[in-house]
Order: C-alpha cells, then structure tokens, then sequence
C-alpha cells in the first residue's frame, strides 16, 4: 500500500508570517457578467450585494473585484479614464462604499483591480498630452516618441501589442500633421505610462490611499510585470508575440525596476492597520521568478501561472507543485493557486482537451467545433483538480462560475465578441470572451437565468449572449444535488477551514505508485489527498475518505481523482 512506503519527497516549506492571505480564499468577480440589479443586462456593485449571502454560504475569505473605475469599457474597465471613482454602469462612490461596509459585516475582505501600466486614452492626462507639444511635461506622462524613418513613419521599435498588431499608434500633432507615436503595449486605447516620471508614481500613491481610506483589504495589481520599460526601448528579440501569457524576455516585461515601485507600495500598505496586501499578476516564468515579486517588503501574493497553465497528467502537475513551492519558499511568501481567470479558457475545457493552453483559441473555426468535447470527461478532471487544488499549502484563487462547473462558451456568435482581441487580431482570434459570459443563478430562462433582476432581460439580451442551456448549470440548479459542482466547492471549502492542517503550511510527498501522487498536510500523516490519474487506486485500509471528487465503489479510488483522507481515529477534523 502507497501509504506505507519512504516518503518520496518533502517540502518543509515555512512561510515567514501567517497573515490572512496566506491562506486565504479569494473569490474573483468580474462585474460585469456576476449579478445585474438595476436590469440593463450589465452587472453592477448593487448586485454583489445582492450576492454576498451566497458568497459567505460557499465559504470564501475575500472578494476581488475586476475595475469598476469610469471607462469607455474597450476592455471591460481595464481601461480607466479615472482611478478614484466609479462608472455609473456599475453604481456610484457611495454604493461601492455600501459594498465595501457590507463586505467586513459579512466578516469578508475586498480586495480591488488597480491598473497601474497604462489608463485610458480618454483619461484626462491623455487628452492633455495629445493636446499638448512633444516634449512637453504633458506628454512624458505617458511613452510618447518619435518614430522613425526620414519623416518619423515607422514606429519608434519593433514592439507588438499583446492583442495584436503593433504596439505602437501615431497620432495627429497640433499643426494636423502627423507627429509622434506612443506606446501601448495592449489596445491602442491603453496607453502605457511614463513610470519614470515621479508625477505618475506620485498619483497612483495618491490613488492607493484614497482607496485604502475607503477600507479595502487589498489590490489586484494588473500587468505588475509591465510598469518599467527596459532603458531605451530597446526592439525585442522576437517579432511575433503570443498573448497575455507570452513571458519571453521582452524589454516591456518583469524588467528589475518594477520592484522598488512594489517596496514603495508595501511600505504605504503596512501603514494601515488591518493587514492590507497586494496581489501582483505577473506573467513571467519560472515561479522563482515570480517570486521577487513577494519578497518581504515587497507584494504579499503573486497569482501562480505556472499551476494554471500545466498540463493534465501526473509527472507535470506535480512538477509543478514543487516548482511553485520551493520558488516561494526561497523567498518565505505564501504559494498561491489558481485554476482559472477571466483571461483563460475555463478549466473545464483546458483539462479535457489533455493542454493546459490557457490563451484564447487560435482558430475561430475550431473553436465551433465542439463535437470532440467529452463534457463528462472534462467534468470528471475539473472536479479532481478543484479538490487538488483546495487541499494544497497557501492561498486560493477562485473565478466566479468555476465553483458552478461553467465551461467556456465556444460559439458566441462573432457580432456579439467583446473582446478587443477579436479586431486586434485582424479577426484570427475569438478572444477571451468564452470564460466571461454572465453567470446562471436560476434554472429558470428569466432574467437571463437569474443575472439580472429584470424579468424581461433575455439570454440574449446580456452584454454577452448566454447559451441556452446555461440554466442547468445555475446555482439554483445545484443547490440540492449532492454531487454538484458547487456542492464539491462547499464542501471542500469547509473540510478545508475547519481542519488546521489544511491551513498550515506543511507539505510532504508520500510514496505513492507511478501514476498517482499522494502528499500529507499533518506531521502525523493523519490527513492524506491522493490524486489519481490514468489508473485507479485502493483506499488505504486504514483510512476513510473525507471527500473524493468521484463517488467510491468498494473502496476503490476511480482513475482522474482527488481524494482527501482521514487516518481512522485520528479525528483530524
Ligand atoms: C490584465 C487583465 C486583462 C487586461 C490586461 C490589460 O492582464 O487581466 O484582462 O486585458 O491586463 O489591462
């Protein structure tokens, strides 16, 4: 029996202090497609508050929410014409603060979406620095250039955008000649700013605190990894860029710089009471890489990508544990895990097509394509790697509708794509609209099953198209179906708070054969998850499942599940 074999490996790995986000889990919300209370088909902040008894009933510590900053919405808020107040698409500084009190009396934190690489370019010192000269103090706020070539034609460097297309547009001087060029390293409606310049570190201080004094937990920090361009914006190496996750050596990622921004930061944090933190996404490779972004003076978590993109099997997943464990160990910062975002293809369907390719499809042909998706098997794996995930050492992030098994919606018909990736990419690439569509509360069609509370409201008619059959995978529709998706989050979740040793940081591999791997999270061994991949696996005899992601039969642990073990008699619970 695997159990009873020498410990393969251990991974004693102490993170320096506990605070709440060491082993918190985070539950994402994208506004926009979560809950919609005022009934134009958009979600907004009443609607989380609508929501929050559901959120507290599924267990989660803390709430992020996706911008809610005024925005032309070209990228669904991550463009923001103004960081210290609120689109009244989504309510008002007075609702958010409705929101924010409501959070803490739940005894829930919140933690905000900051986007500090670029604004919009409606934001007021944009307009300022278009309507201002070259060179002018206006315009070094942001990365304007001259371009290159006898009369500046060609873009300042060989930068591509992430969405497509060069990184760079030029724009119309005063005299209505065409002039300089600035940089954006995503839409042309987002321009990268001047993080050289004091006055553009100085505002987002500024913007920290007025949030920070409103009484949120903590940031979101977007593009963490993009805030400092290499010195001379020097061309990049490789001329094709594949995405968001694309962390090659560009001279516009995970440059030294970014850190004393993060030092800076984490000092202003500290100065609050109540543990504030920050959360940095950074998609740069390999997680020691990642970890300098969590040093102790700098960030508490940083999102953890080398988990969500692995593939599904046993030798990468659990090289990947290791990976992300020691990485942060050498650094003393809690690991995080995450299994989706709203940049993703939904875990459901990643798993089951045996890649862990997190980007958006590439060929929108294949993507209608969905006669080769085996639902039950891609069921099947996410429900293992959610209990994988739930039972592993640090800090969870969670994406709204994962907990409901969504999958990624595959034919939204392309006059309704949102995403800007959709006309970046010279319609190549559907984007990532598939994993944001707005969630199902209620089996029934009306209000767009539930979203929003106007009746009225069709599938259809929400910002972005439901399918029809999105009403069966509603959290109404799985309130009292024991083996639910939701009901595995539930109960994982709560398996999890009241057993100290899942909230510890202690981790050991146990023997186990070849295509399963078993770890501890008690000194003792009395706690036990065992995770099985193409080949099943007995229940050791003196154990007893506390929870298993597919039903047991004669103590025979099925091929593609997690297990989560309780040695008899030791009442870990
Ligand atoms: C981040 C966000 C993504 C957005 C991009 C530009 O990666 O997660 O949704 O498009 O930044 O702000």
């Amino acid at each position: 029996m695997y159990v009873s074999q020498t410990v393969a490996t251990s991974i004693s790995h102490e993170v320096s202090e506990i605070y709440w986000w060491s082993n918190a889990i985070t539950y994402q919300i994208y506004i926009r497609s979560f809950a919609d209370e005022n009934g134009d088909g958009i979600g907004d902040i009443r609607g989380i508050i609508s929501r929050l008894g559901y959120l507290k009933e599924l267990g989660v510590d803390a709430i992020w929410i996706t911008p809610w900053y005024p925005s032309p919405q070209h990228d669904n808020g991550y463009d923001v014409s103004d960081f210290m107040d609120i689109d009244p698409e989504y309510g008002s500084l007075e609702v958010a603060q409705e929101l924010i009190d409501k959070v803490h009396q739940n005894g829930l934190r919140i933690i905000i979406d900051i986007v500090p690489n670029h604004s919009s370019n409606e934001h007021r010192w944009f307009q300022d620095a278009l309507a201002s000269d070259p060179g002018s103090h206006e315009r070094n706020r942001y990365l304007f250039r001259d371009g290159k070539g006898e009369h500046g034609e060609e873009p300042p460097n060989n930068w591509q955008s992430v969405f497509g297309g060069p990184a760079w547009t030029r724009v119309v001087e005063k005299n209505g000649e065409l002039g300089q060029w600035y940089c954006h390293i995503f839409a042309p409606q987002q321009p990268d700013f001047n993080w050289e310049n004091s006055e553009v570190r100085d505002h987002f201080i500024q913007v920290l605190r007025f949030w920070l004094d409103r009484n949120v937990d903590g940031f979101r920090v977007d593009v963490a990894h993009g805030l400092v361009k290499a010195e001379g914006l020097p061309d990049a190496p490789f001329q094709e860029h594949f995405g968001l996750l694309d962390s090659r050596d560009f001279p516009y990622w995970d440059q030294d710089g970014v850190h004393e921004i993060y030092r800076e930061w984490r000092k202003l944090l500290d100065s609050y009471p109540g543990q504030r933190m920050a959360v940095s996404e950074a998609w740069v490779n390999p997680p020691s890489r990642s970890a300098l972004y969590v040093r102790p003076d700098e960030l508490a978590n940083t999102f953890n990508f080398d988990f969500l993109t692995v593939k599904w099997g046993q030798e990468s997943i659990k090289s990947s544990i290791d990976r992300s464990i020691e990485g942060m160990a050498a650094v003393g910062a809690p690991v995080t895990w995450v299994l989706n975002n709203h940049d993703v293809v939904r875990a459901v369907n990643r798993l089951e097509m045996d890649f862990m390719a997190a980007d958006s499809p590439k060929d929108p042909e294949l993507v209608i394509e969905t006669d080769f998706f085996d639902f039950q098997r891609a069921k099947i794996r996410a429900r293992s790697a959610a209990l994988l995930m739930l039972a592993l050492p640090g800090a969870v992030f969670l994406y709204q509708g994962e907990e409901l098994g969504l999958p990624e919606v595959l034919d939204i018909p392309v006059d309704r794509l949102q995403d800007p990736i959709w006309k970046m990419s010279g319609n190549k690439e559907r984007g990532r609209d598939g994993c944001r569509v707005p969630l199902p509360w209620k089996v029934s069609v009306d209000g767009a099953f539930g979203f929003s509370a106007n009746s009225e409201i069709t599938p259809d008619q929400s910002w972005l198209p439901q399918p029809l059959d999105w009403g069966n995978f509603s959290a109404e529709g799985q309130e009292n179906s024991a083996d639910s998706m939701l009901q595995l989050y539930r109960n994982a979740i709560g398996v999890r708070k009241r057993n100290p040793s899942l909230l510890s940081s202690h981790f050991r591999w146990m023997g186990s054969p070849d295509d399963s791997f078993v770890f501890t999270r008690s000194e003792d061994s009395s706690f036990l998850c065992v995770v099985t991949f193409e080949v099943g696996e007995p229940v050791p005899p003196d154990y007893a499942v506390l929870l298993s992601s597919q039903e047991i039969e004669f103590r025979q642990i099925p091929p593609h599940t997690t297990v989560w073990l309780e040695r008899n008699g030791s009442a870990c619970l």
